[in-house]
């Protein structure tokens, strides 16, 4: 893009709406030119629009479908292809609720190719696009519900577990080239993701909703701590540490040589 700020530009996925829309928002707030990546090419027209007679940054409206080839490519490509790009926020994700079992196999489909599958591999490429330049950052947004298998959706849960372990992973490859991944794992948040998979949100205590402008505000303040995991709603940092440490703990242990004493099979004389 011409405009070059010396912020950069970050390139948005599910800019259109929610927590997307939150981060162009704010993002453009501080600088940044913008590349806004959605379906709805009228609400994104309208959003850049928006943003840039109140930001006076450049913002470019590139629309794709995540879950077909050709719109997962487009973007990938342009990842890869644009130097200006030193930030990724890789937001856009579906929902569903209910069980397993009354699951349509498509909506299982659609819900992989865009959580799962459209994640990793816009990862992948910023991850190829940045990490030879030495700088970049992506924001990989999962959910509480990576956290969680006691209630929600399984496969909505398991691909928020996905995002999760995939960035802890990219944390490791990628630190040492200077690229910095968080994962942002928000609460129930007021957006159309419940309504676009036929839940009503008004069914939560409203304690356990936020709002959009308050997640992706704390979610950047962590951003700007460079924290590998920010839990907007966690009151106590030290929980999710904790839990962290328990997990580093099982390490040395996951992978021997003999079954634990525990299974061991008395063999037949
Ligand atoms: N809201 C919550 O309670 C909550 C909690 C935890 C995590 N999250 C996560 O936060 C992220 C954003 O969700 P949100 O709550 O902001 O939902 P949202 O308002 O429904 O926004 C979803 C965005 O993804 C885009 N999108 C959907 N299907 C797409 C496709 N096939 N190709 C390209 N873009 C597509 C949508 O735009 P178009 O329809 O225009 O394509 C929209 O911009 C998701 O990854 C979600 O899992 C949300």
């Amino acid at each position: 893009m011409s405009n070059v700020k010396s912020k950069g530009t970050a390139l948005i996925t599910g800019a259109s709406s929610g927590i997307g829309a939150g981060y162009a928002q704010r993002l453009a707030r501080r600088g940044h030119n913008l590349i806004l990546v959605a379906r709805d090419v009228a609400r994104l027209n309208e959003l850049a629009g928006r943003l840039r007679a109140a930001h006076g940054v450049a913002v470019l409206v590139l629309p794709a479908d995540l879950t077909v080839e050709a719109g997962l490519a487009i973007v990938e490509q342009r990842l890869e292809n644009d130097p200006s790009i030193r930030l990724l926020v890789n937001n856009a994700g579906v929902a569903a609720f209910g069980d397993l079992s009354a699951m349509q196999p498509e909506v299982i489909g659609t819900l992989i190719q865009l959580n799962v599958l459209a994640a990793a591999r816009l990862a992948a490429a910023a991850a190829r696009a940045f990490a030879p330049r030495g700088e970049g950052a992506i924001i990989n947004l999962s959910s509480v519900l990576a956290l969680v298998t006691e209630r929600f959706n399984p496969v909505y849960n398991a691909s928020k577990a996905f995002v999760l372990s995939l960035t802890q992973s990219m944390q490791r490859e990628l630190g040492p080239h200077g690229v910095y991944v968080q994962a942002v794992l928000p609460g129930a948040t007021r957006t159309e993701i419940w309504s676009r998979a036929g839940a009503d949100i008004s069914t939560l205590p409203p304690e356990m909703v936020m709002g959009v402008d308050e997640l992706v505000d704390a979610a950047l303040a962590g951003f700007d701590r460079h924290e590998a995991v920010t839990i907007p709603s966690l009151p106590e940092a030290a929980d999710f540490a904790a839990y962290e440490q328990a997990r580093a703990a099982l390490g040395p242990n996951l992978s021997r040589d003999h079954a634990a004493a525990r299974y061991a099979v008395e063999l037949a004389a």
